[in-house]
């Protein structure tokens, strides 16, 4: 029989419980490494639209989108998405992770050529696996590079994360666009991080640098980070979607998002257009953090987004000083090789809308204490 352990890693992961908003393990701590940008997972309204739904429509979906798993609560999100996103129609599945999945696959086949850069998200990279193209990446957030395999390859799609997952910068999107255009790729960009952060109305980079379907075709997203809820969408040409609703394997053979889920997300939406606060006050708090931290001497990386990586270098320093603050009630986790390259183990930390000024000069006091993060300074 096959062994399934492999080589022991410097430490393994492990889960960690959360209760309620305020306690890890057990531990009262704040928390700095979520996703749930605008605090909108908790905020009651989106938890009340979430529980009608569930008198409605009960918990689950009860079977695939394309049997009987398609509710009204569905259709509206995806209404609400396709308008949002300004484009055409919207596809909502039951993750970011499987939206990936499902539109690559969908979109490329063995013999096809796709390019991608080389930190997008785990999501994108396990995309290109599956959908068994041919998948070159090129140098992180250079279009210049990537412009050079679309004339070599004759790549027919580019993917990108807009804001990157683990370093909060952005791509290079306008010269992404260019670049696909001139070689008639396609080019789709995975904003899980922009959307609800970037934008003035929280449209993301597109909205921000004022790229359109025809700039770039394919937008793909999650409800599970600024939306507070869970699921992700693929928005598009209204060809394209058809498309994906008919060939997204990770679409058509899996259970539908659950209709509660997609009811929370949808009024969370509605609350980013209609309350521009939840923005507002997110961004203060990432400008007040890098304000403190600068004070701090702390090295910061260029992100003006929600995620704002502290990089350490080794894994031990890392797990060391996410052990320390985690004694002081901060919670922040360490983020090691494989998931970002060797040498740049980090804390990544998050902001939120829900973080307070006070708790962002604690925070950032803590770190700046810390005698991994000293060493890094
Ligand atoms: C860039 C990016 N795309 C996709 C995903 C997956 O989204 P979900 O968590 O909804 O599966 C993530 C999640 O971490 C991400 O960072």
């Amino acid at each position: 029989m096959k062994d399934w352990r492999r080589p022991r890693p410097a430490t393994l992961r492990r889960q960690r419980i959360l209760r309620g908003e305020g306690s890890l393990d057990g531990r009262p701590q704040s928390i700095w490494c979520d996703n749930d940008y605008l605090g909108l997972s908790h905020e009651p309204r989106v938890r009340e639209a979430l529980t009608v739904a569930a008198s409605l429509y009960g918990t689950g979906a009860g079977a695939s989108p394309l049997i009987t798993g398609y509710t009204e609560a569905h259709r509206h999100l995806e209404e609400r998405l396709a308008t949002f996103t300004g484009r055409d129609r919207a596809l909502v599945f039951s993750a970011g992770y499987l939206t990936n999945l499902g539109t690559v696959q969908a979109l490329a086949e063995r013999g096809d050529t796709l390019i991608e850069d080389r930190l997008n998200h785990a999501s994108l990279l396990d995309a290109a696996r599956l959908s068994r193209a041919k998948c070159l990446r090129y140098r992180h957030a250079d279009a210049a590079d990537a412009a050079r395999l679309l004339q070599e390859h004759h790549a027919r799609l580019v993917l990108t994360d807009g804001v990157f997952s683990m370093d909060g910068d952005t791509a290079p999107i306008a010269e992404l666009a260019a670049a696909a255009h001139t070689r008639d790729a396609l080019l789709m960009c995975d904003d899980a991080h922009g959307i609800g952060v970037l934008g003035n109305q929280g449209g993301g980079l597109l909205e921000e640098a004022g790229l359109l379907q025809a700039d770039v075709p394919l937008l793909v997203g999650t409800l599970g980070k600024a939306l507070g809820a869970q699921g992700g969408f693929a928005a598009g040409p209204a060809d394209l979607i058809e498309h994906l609703l008919q060939y997204a394997r990770s679409y058509g053979y899996s259970t539908a998002l659950a209709p509660p889920l997609a009811a929370a997300a949808d009024r969370a939406l509605q609350l980013l257009i209609d309350e521009p606060e939840h923005q507002a006050r997110l961004r203060d708090n990432i400008d007040y953090f890098r304000q403190c931290a600068d004070q701090q001497g702390l090295p910061l990386q260029p992100s003006r987004t929600a995620i704002q990586p502290l990089i350490l270098g080794d894994p031990e320093s890392a797990l060391a000083a996410s052990r320390s603050l985690s004694e002081q009630g901060f919670a922040v986790s360490a983020i090691r090789p494989p998931t970002v390259p060797e040498d740049t183990s980090r804390l990544r930390i998050t902001l939120s809308a829900r973080h307070t000024r006070g708790q962002i000069e604690r925070f950032c006091g803590a770190l700046a204490a810390c005698p991994s993060v000293k060493l890094a300074q």
